[in-house]
Order: structure tokens, then sequence, then C-alpha cells
């Protein structure tokens, strides 16, 4: 059934969604980003120091932006986007910069794993948009497999493309494979629960379903996005769909290197990006944002028993000062220290859009008490704040 407020709430949403980006085109984000003064202590040895300054091994400013990290054989390797000064460096001039840690404190610059291309005819070619970069390990292929959001360049970010680099060495070189819109021609899979008013109705199309179908048969929007592996090796890819006003989780093959046409619909029409995902005592969490260009906003976290949904909508989950503008900060991933189920990380950015390189990282404890999941805002810490 046609449902009016869910199309006027649409209707807003999608008003909202044009004014912010003109508001953002027109005033360059000013004051957004200097939410905190840098007060804070260069990060110093065994301490975490959210927005301070973090160097690498060389003495270098860790530039890794939008990133993930993958834990293997006991080490830990932080992918992200290499940025460059100005303005110019929110589009990709150098490539996936990676960095490696036992301690998570300490980190050794291992260069860059996937570089630009000096190639025109290349998806990659230097000035295209590469965010977000996630690497997976497949165990049967011993393959590591890296996604990331690809923006063709001179084209702003109308591709909306999801792009597949792989190696054998977890610091790379990756090679890069393709990039596409994922699940073309396929319906969405409904989990146990998904209410009617979330159903596709290809005939009757809903005001909250027109992008999905308008990019049907081309294949859906993939924009910001993560990786998930779930216990039993299966792999996800969960991006921001729909012209980002819907999350989309997607199952990935057994090799990680393509689509399998299963996936579902979350949040739809609410305009959630940057999402982040764990698992812990076999419930599924993700943390997101909204949609606010660089700019910050409020995150926004969901619950489900099924990676498929139905996802619950749970609200803001951080704590303390800045808390409604996630510190500054967007999330970006969710870090599982050592595999202990309640050592968890929470990984955001803090962009600098003027000057790219400069964007900082906010890295936070994720607490619990029972199933309750909060961020708790802390100017140091260390790993013995987290839980075993
Ligand atoms: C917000 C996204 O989360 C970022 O990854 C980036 O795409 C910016 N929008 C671009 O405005």
């Amino acid at each position: 059934m046609f449902n009016v407020f869910k199309f006027q709430s649409s209707m807003n949403n999608y008003r909202f969604f044009i004014l912010s980006r003109l508001f953002f085109a027109c005033f360059g984000f000013i004051g957004a980003q200097q939410v905190y003064a840098q007060s804070t202590p260069p990060a110093g040895k065994g301490k975490f120091t959210p927005i301070a300054q973090w160097y690498d091994d060389k003495g270098v400013a860790i530039n890794a932006h939008g990133g993930g990290v993958l834990f293997k054989d006991n080490v830990y390797y932080w992918f992200g986007e290499h940025k460059v000064a100005g303005s110019a460096g929110n589009t990709s001039q150098v490539g996936v910069h990676c960095y490696s840690s036992t301690n998570l404190y300490d980190w050794k610059d291992e260069g860059i794993a996937l570089p630009m291309s000096d190639d025109e005819r290349s998806d990659i070619v230097k000035g295209c948009v590469l965010e977000r970069p996630k690497v997976i390990y497949n165990a049967k292929t011993k393959k590591y497999v890296m996604w990331f959001h690809l923006e063709l360049k001179g084209k702003g970010y109308s591709a909306a493309r999801t792009g597949l680099a792989i190696s054998d060495k977890p610091t790379g070189p990756y090679r890069y494979i393709r990039s596409y819109r994922p699940n073309a021609g396929k319906m969405p899979f409904y989990p146990k629960g998904t209410p009617d008013s979330d159903r596709v109705n290809a005939t009757i199309v809903k005001e909250q379903d027109k992008f999905f179908m308008r990019d049907f048969a081309g294949g859906q929007m993939a924009r910001d996005m993560t990786l998930f592996v779930d216990d039993d090796g299966k792999a996800y890819h969960i991006f921001s769909s729909e012209e980002n006003y819907t999350l989309h989780v997607a199952e990935l093959n057994a090799d990680y290197t393509a689509h399998t046409g299963k996936f579902s619909r979350v949040y739809i029409g609410q305009q959630t990006e940057a999402p982040a995902i764990f698992k812990r005592n076999g419930i599924y969490y993700m943390i997101g944002s909204g949609c606010t260009g660089w700019a910050p906003n409020a995150a926004r976290l969901f619950r489900a028993k099924s990676i498929f949904g139905p996802w619950e909508y749970l609200g803001n989950p951080c704590i303390g000062p800045n808390k409604e503008l996630t510190y500054g900060g967007q999330s970006t991933y969710v870090l599982n220290v050592n595999g202990k189920k309640n050592a968890l990380i929470f990984m955001a950015d803090k962009w600098e859009p003027k000057n790219a390189i400069d964007g900082r990282y906010i890295w936070l404890p994720i607490t619990f008490t029972g199933d309750d999941v909060k961020v708790v805002w802390k100017d140091s810490w260390d790993l013995g704040d987290l839980g075993k």
C-alpha cells in the first residue's frame, strides 16, 4: 500500500539532501571541521590520542583515511586512502596506503599497496576518487582481496562503482581487477520479518524505491562501504546505494571476488553512510553516519540477528563531548582486537576537505553494558580500557 508518511518523509529527506549539498558547496564547510583545538598531545607509545597527529615508524604522519584493518598471522594491517595537501587531496593522486603493527600503537610504513595509474584509460587513473578501501583474506584462494568505492575521473560522484584488487601478500602490490555497479538485474532478498512496506513493487514503484528500480538493469550504486567476514567464512560487502538513501548488505562469492546477487536493503530512504560492522554474542551491529558531505553528523547504531536483517535502528551510540557530531568524525571501521569478544575499537575519520592530508583519526573504545553498545570519548586511552 502507498505510504503517504513515508513518501513525505522521503521527499523531506530529498529536499534536505539537496539543500545540504548546496550549503556545503557554497560555504565550504566553514567551521564544521574545527571542532577540537589541537590541544591533545601527539600520539605517544602505548596510547591512543584521538585527533592528535599520529606518526609512523619514519616519523611521518600516518596517511590512511577512510580505512580498515586486517588482522593476519598476528599482524594488523591498516589500509586507507593516501591523501595529498589541499583540496586536490579529495581526489586520489597516490593510492591505497598500508601500515603494519603488532601492537596497534606503533605503525610501520609498508608503502602504497595499490598505486593509482598513470594510464588515462584506466578506471583508477590519478585524479579518480578511490575511497574507503577494505581488505579481507580468502583462506581458500590464499589471496588478499581489496574492495573500495570508486568514482571515475572527472565525473564527480556519479559513477558510484565498487572496485576490486587482489594480492598474494597483505602489503601488496594489489592488482586492479575491475569496477562495476553490483547486483544488476537482481531483486532484493527479504529476510524473515521484512515488512510489506519494505518490499519492492516493480510494477507500482514507490517513491522510496525509485532509484533502486532506475538502476535495476545496470547495477546498483555502491559508494561508502565496508567488508565483513562472518564466522562461517562468508563475506559481505555493505555499501551506501540508491543515491545514498539506502544501505545494501550484499553477499560475496566464495573467492570474495564478485557479488552473488543475494542482498538486502537496510534503513530504506534514510541516507546512511560510512557503515562499519561487528558481531558479538551472535548479534550483528552496524555503526554508520548520516549524509552531510565531509561535515560530521550524529552516528547511528543498528542491530540484527541475521546479517541480512531486519536491522533495528538504535540511535546514536556516542557518549561524551560533541557526541552529536561523532566528536567531529565519521565512522570507517570497527576493529576487533585479537579476536577478543569485547575488545572492539571504533575507528573514525575527522575529515579536512580543504587540506585533505591533515585529516585525523578518532579511535575509541566500544563499551558494553549487557547488550547495550556505546562509543565513549577519551582524550587518551590504551588497550587496557577495552573489554576482554
Ligand atoms: C561522505 C563520505 O562518507 C566520504 O567517504 C566521502 O564520500 C564524502 N562524503 C564526499 O563528500
